[in-house]
């Protein structure tokens, strides 16, 4: 089925869509993203990507272009139009067309450029990765200093990706300064008995929205959180760890650099805060 996305207020078939090639985002990385899931039809946690987008936004000095409102109803008409059950909804918003190249930003009217595609993915809650959990290597952390800002410059993170599938494991977590930053493109945990230990929010790591409802969560079930730094030789020797994302929820982390973790299955906890996690947001999804 030929997809339909959205651009600019329009609603196209996918090969119909066009963004100009002086686009800042295409020129720069001058833009944001999110990714929210969708399960039975419905938006997950819709109002924290939201929120963090508006912040993403600001903290690049760029306008929104919609109200929450009108954002719901096009991620709504997206879903609708493309029949998603399960699946993701990708959002980008660039600095816009200023018509040539210039490292000096375009004048603040100008006119973002706002992309939504969709990818269907039935089942997306049912992975069977979430049963034997992943591997995982570590690799020093490249990026820039403010990845607390969803920015679509992705390359290093993809660079780690690939790095991991040169290892035959499933994901990079990163590594500055001898502690844990996250992963490529989640958040990293470990669990120490009843403790749910992960880095505290800075700078250095994105703010997860999985990450704000996973750890409300294990707090509201009598499981302690504890935000801060671990390092990796410190995660090998835990009872548990795990990642977090919009894309792949609550997913176990069985291995890392070749050392399992436990007895190397996937442990009691994991699978608890996964369930309780898709659960509760099955619940509150609009
Ligand atoms: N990635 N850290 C990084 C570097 C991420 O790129 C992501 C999300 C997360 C988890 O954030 P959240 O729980 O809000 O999804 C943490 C998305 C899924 C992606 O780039 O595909």
């Amino acid at each position: 089925m030929t997809r339909t996305v959205y651009v600019n207020g329009h609603y196209l078939p996918e090969h119909e869509a066009t963004v100009s090639i002086f686009d800042r985002g295409f020129l720069m990385a001058d833009g944001v993203y999110e990714v929210t899931s969708v399960l039975d039809g419905k938006l997950i946690d819709f109002d924290g990507h939201c929120v963090r987008l508006g912040r993403s936004l600001s903290e690049l000095d760029m306008t929104n272009p919609h109200t929450d409102a009108e954002w719901l109803a096009i991620f709504r008409e997206v879903v609708a139009r493309n029949s998603i059950v399960d699946g993701m909804i990708y959002l980008q918003v660039t600095r816009g067309n200023p018509g040539d190249r210039d490292f000096a930003y375009p004048p603040a009217d100008l006119p973002p450029t706002v992309v939504l595609f969709s990818q269907n993915k039935p089942g997306l809650a049912d992975s069977p990765a979430a049963k034997t959990g992943w591997k995982v290597i570590s690799v020093p952390d490249m990026r820039w200093g403010r990845r607390d800002i969803k920015t679509t410059q992705l390359l290093y993170p993809s660079m780690a990706k690939m790095m991991a599938k040169a290892a035959h494991v499933d994901d990079s977590w990163f590594v500055e300064d001898g502690m844990v930053t996250e992963g490529t493109s989640n958040n990293a945990y470990i669990v120490k008995g009843n403790r749910i230990i992960t880095r505290a929010l800075s700078h250095d790591i994105l703010h997860g929205i999985t990450r704000a409802a996973v750890l409300r969560f294990a707090s509201e079930a009598q499981m302690e959180v504890e935000e801060r730094n671990f390092s990796i030789a410190e995660a090998q020797d835990a009872d548990e760890a795990f990642i977090t994302s919009a894309s792949a929820f609550v997913m176990p982390v069985v291995e890392i650099d070749g050392k399992a973790i436990g007895t190397g299955a996937v442990g009691k906890t994991v699978p608890r805060l996964r369930e309780i996690y898709l659960d509760e947001m099955r619940k509150a999804a609009i």
